[in-house]
């Protein structure tokens, strides 16, 4: 059974983060604020690094740095060795679709109108030089991705489809698990972009039925800057041939024959920050902890209050779609662009993000937007702090 989280646990796990004391962070999908005991396994990491030499720390620590695959594993009901540990999302995705191999002339990406800016342009740069084609999915009435519409576009040139599980511009949720029965059903590779979702929605990826999935470790997870999760799975791997190996990925044998690893890690570089594997160790497990269900119920409390206040403040547009909702709290104000909202906020010590059309461009440019202001919760954020980026903005409109 999920529920949102009492206050007195919210303030002891604010109590144990000590960025909250700084500032007033509305910029969680941007990145989180970390605990000080995930601080602390950075740190305790990088003096074992000091003290006995870098590689013999990281031969002495190898349970504590592998421990972030097997709780990320568990995290997304996976198995560990269809989990790669990357340095953010992009580079993850990134792997994962250059490692599709070359591409030709007629064959189709399907994407869905809320991919990310950075998975576009990588699959552009390959698309264009291949003469292959992206195309959009149409969305339904709610904004979100229509699977009816996909199963329509389908046909034997359609080589992958791809989908930003919750758009980096707002609250909407797309219905990922859809997306993949029909991609199951057609044998069509399945990539979500999971930036947002992991650590805050629960994510079981064979209910999903995604081939590749990728997760940042800073965002709702409370993970370090740096840290990524990649999840393919088992079945999947051998489709993925990686652009580049190395002695981490595929050893050379006996005969200098690289030897290609049969698990994800054949996406991973054999040079990591094992300090911020320690980190990432750390907060997932404090998220495992808290359970996702839980947090997944407190942001949605918090994120629904400050919808609804928000759009009960005259000259303020909320401007999330779909049906199910995220953290992610879109807005505009009057007479005020996103990034000077930003700014001025940001005076005020508090901190949110705004995005311009290049994030998100398929769906901004089809809903007209040229730029949103984004308030981000976690489920460390307060009624205290909500009121105060209410009168922070009301200031603003003064
Ligand atoms: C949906 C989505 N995808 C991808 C990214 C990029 O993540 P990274 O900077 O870790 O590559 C972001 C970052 O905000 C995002 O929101």
């Amino acid at each position: 059974m999920s529920s949102p989280l009492s206050p007195a646990v919210i303030d002891a796990m604010r109590a144990r983060t000590p960025g909250v004391r700084s500032t007033t962070h509305f910029n969680h999908a941007g990145a989180s604020l970390p605990s000080a005991a995930t601080l602390e396994a950075i740190h305790a990491h990088l003096l074992r690094e000091a003290s006995m030499g870098p590689m013999e720390a990281g031969a002495a620590a190898r349970e504590q740095t592998e421990r972030a695959r097997t709780l990320a594993a568990r995290l997304l009901n996976a198995q560990p060795v269809e989990i790669a540990l990357t340095t953010g999302n992009s580079p993850g995705w990134g792997a994962a679709f250059a490692a599709l191999g070359p591409w030709r002339a007629g064959q189709r990406i399907l994407v869905a109108r809320h991919e990310w800016g950075g998975n576009l342009a990588t699959m552009r740069l390959v698309a264009q030089r291949a003469g292959a084609s992206i195309e959009t999915i149409p969305s339904d009435a709610s904004g979100r991705v229509d699977p009816r519409a996909l199963e329509a576009m389908l046909d034997d040139r359609v080589r992958l489809i791809a989908l930003t599980w919750l758009p980096a511009n707002g609250g909407l949720i797309n219905p990922a698990a859809a997306i993949g029965r029909i991609a199951r059903h057609h044998g069509i590779p399945y990539f979500i972009d999971a930036a947002q979702a992991v650590g805050q929605l629960p994510i079981d990826v064979a209910e999903v039925g995604c081939d590749v999935l990728a997760g940042a470790g800073r965002k709702a997870l409370r993970g370090p800057r740096g840290t990524g999760l990649l999840y393919v799975r088992q079945d999947f791997l051998p489709h993925l041939m990686p652009a580049f190996v190395d002695t981490h990925s595929a050893p050379l044998d006996a005969n200098g024959d690289p030897v290609l690893r049969d698990d994800a890690a054949r996406l991973e570089s054999s040079e990591a920050s094992l300090a911020l594997h320690c980190g990432l160790a750390n907060a997932l497990e404090e998220a495992l902890e808290i359970g996702i269900d839980n947090i997944r119920a407190q942001i949605d409390r918090t994120a629904q209050t400050l919808r609804e206040e928000l759009a009960a403040m005259p000259g303020v547009s909320v401007l999330d779609q779909g049906v199910e909702r995220s953290g992610l709290v879109s807005f505009n104000v009057a007479g005020l662009d996103a990034m000077s909202v930003r700014r001025a906020l940001a005076t005020q010590g508090i901190a949110i993000g705004s995005n311009g059309v290049a994030y998100t461009p398929f769906d901004m440019t089809s809903r007209g937007l040229t730029q949103i202001a984004r308030a981000s919760v976690s489920y460390l954020t307060t009624n205290a702090e909500v009121d105060k980026l209410l009168a922070g903005i009301r200031t603003l409109m003064r």
